[in-house]
């Protein structure tokens, strides 16, 4: 009998030499901002004692993300100025970076850093839009959904690139063409390795299902984020092989954006001109943002 995607990624980590891990402290962290009523202090306590999240925490507030009026010095006071939810979306940003920051791989790190915040931020604003799900639920669920991709470009680097090749050659969907090469894909994967670090279980979902054909049938937080992603893929905030084959984006408007806004109205997004407007931003955003953390 053949075996199933899920049964093939399991078997492709288990292999692993070293399994990605995030900090303790940032999956402590996670379990805890998963209770139904979490403890934020005893948050605050987990992430001041641990010097290198908190470091990071640091960066990523000061980042043109989270511009706020004065850089924030310290952990603490961050935690007082932004709140218990933009803590959760900044450890969980943190683990991302920890995971991904690997520059020896076959994708084009610093364009995927730029399609995960794109994802994330577009997915944000859709949530906000729309009203359909948390709007830093559908950041997050942004950040991490091709958490599985970086991994397996790390893990199987020729493998992976055999799959890139394919994508390339026959136009399919890196999906579908992991899933000729692998007999499974960064979705599988991915939501393996989060549920192995505690994320929370929407996380998991959107994760594993975030490249589903019948989209439609799926929680609104899983639409949202499969129309950020081909918003984003759009207007070219995506995941690249190298720089030779990167196209300039032409401008904010891709082939296929008007035909994504049937699905956007759909979902419940009615000022469409106030999202295409906050669009641009967005891709400014992202491109400031990764250019000050990747440096
Ligand atoms: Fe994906
Ligand atoms: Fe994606």
């Amino acid at each position: 009998m053949p075996q199933t995607p899920l049964a093939v990624a399991e078997a492709i980590i288990s292999t692993f030499q070293t399994l990605p891990t995030i900090p303790v402290a940032a999956a402590r962290a996670i379990q805890i901002l998963n209770e139904p009523e979490p403890d934020l202090s005893e948050v605050a306590d987990i992430i001041l004692a641990d010097q290198v999240i908190a470091a990071r925490v640091i960066r990523i507030i000061n980042s043109p993300l989270y511009r706020l009026l004065h850089e924030i010095e310290s952990v603490k006071q961050a935690l007082v100025y932004l709140g218990p939810q933009k803590i959760f979306e900044i450890i969980l940003t943190s683990c991302f970076l920890e995971l991904t920051d690997n520059r020896q791989q076959g994708l084009r790190l610093q364009s995927c850093w730029e399609h995960s915040f794109g994802v994330g931020l577009v997915a944000r604003s859709l949530a906000e839009l729309s009203g359909v799900a948390r709007p830093e639920v559908a950041y997050v669920a942004g950040i991490l959904h091709d958490i599985g991709e970086v991994i397996l470009s790390q893990q199987r680097p020729e493998q992976f690139r055999q799959a890139l090749v394919l994508a390339g050659e026959q136009e399919l969907d890196l999906f579908d063409a992991e899933t000729q090469v692998f007999g499974t894909s960064h979705s599988e994967l991915g939501a393996l390795l989060a549920q192995q670090w505690h994320f929370p279980d929407q996380l998991v979902q959107v994760i594993l299902h975030h490249h589903d054909k019948e989209i439609e049938q799926q929680p609104s937080l899983i639409q949202v984020v499969y129309l950020a992603d081909h918003i984003c893929v759009d207007v070219r905030l995506k995941c690249d092989m190298d720089q030779s084959l990167r196209e300039d984006a032409a401008g904010v408007y891709g082939a296929n954006l008007h035909e994504l806004e049937h699905q956007l109205q759909r979902l419940g997004v009615k000022n469409l001109a106030a999202f295409r407007q906050a669009l641009s931003q967005m891709i400014e955003k992202v491109k400031e943002t990764v250019q000050s953390i990747y440096a």
